[in-house]
């Protein structure tokens, strides 16, 4: 039985800093801190991600040879016990930044379809998006790109939230919007928390 606290990791995909996205992310994860969790934030934008090159080096042995800031990422999904992503739509999906660390996790892929290579345990994951609504594609691109990122993760796809906000500070008019993001976080704390317990 293990009894440590879970650890959630909060990925902001926006290359705007204190947005909509980020307000709903800092909800999410005061929500899990407050459900026993501890929490990491990631950064996207400041943490230096290359794009993929698609020279399929990882599926040779799983790991990626660009030496980039993706480096100090991996290990900080490896350590996760679940993911929370939270994004702004950027043409019905997400933003460059955020679609970088995406393709970057080709190595996660290779291991699983081309090495053969199970994922050791399950976690849940969600997402959290914030879009101005003016555009008439929606936002089902975003979450069907960060649902085919969570599967070789081995996330399991737990919560989606996705509000129409625009102005930085249109969030912060939505405690509706910021409870939910809080519930989400909280729910992903007792779900990472059961499954540890049945490690
Ligand atoms: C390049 C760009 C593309 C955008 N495309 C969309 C879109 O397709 N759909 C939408 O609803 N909002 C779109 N928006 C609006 C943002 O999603 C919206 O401002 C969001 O609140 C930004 O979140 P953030 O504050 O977390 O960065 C776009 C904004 C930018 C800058």
């Amino acid at each position: 039985m293990n009894t440590r606290a879970p650890h959630i990791l909060g990925i902001a995909g926006s290359p705007r800093r204190h947005g909509n996205s980020d307000h709903l992310l800092d909800a999410c994860l005061a929500g899990a801190r407050a459900a026993g969790a501890e929490t990491d934030l990631l950064v996207v934008s400041a943490a230096g991600i290359a794009p993929c090159r698609g020279c399929n080096l990882c599926s040779r042995n799983g790991h990626c040879v660009v030496r980039d800031g993706m480096q100090d990422v991996y290990p900080r999904l490896d350590a996760a016990d679940a993911i929370v992503v939270a994004s702004p739509v950027f043409f019905a999906t997400v933003p460059a930044v955020l679609k970088a660390l995406y393709d970057r996790c080709q190595p996660y892929w290779a291991r699983r379809y081309v090495l053969g290579q199970p994922i050791e345990h399950r976690r849940p994951g969600a997402l959290l998006l914030a879009g101005g609504g003016g555009d008439p594609y929606g936002h089902e691109c975003a979450a069907t790109t960060t649902r085919s990122v969570f599967a070789v993760l081995g996330l399991d796809y737990t919560a989606e939230s996705a509000i129409r906000a625009d102005l930085p500070s249109d969030t912060s008019a939505q405690p509706e919007a910021l409870e939910r993001a809080r519930e989400i976080g909280e729910a992903l704390a007792r779900d990472a928390a059961g499954r540890l317990g049945s490690l």
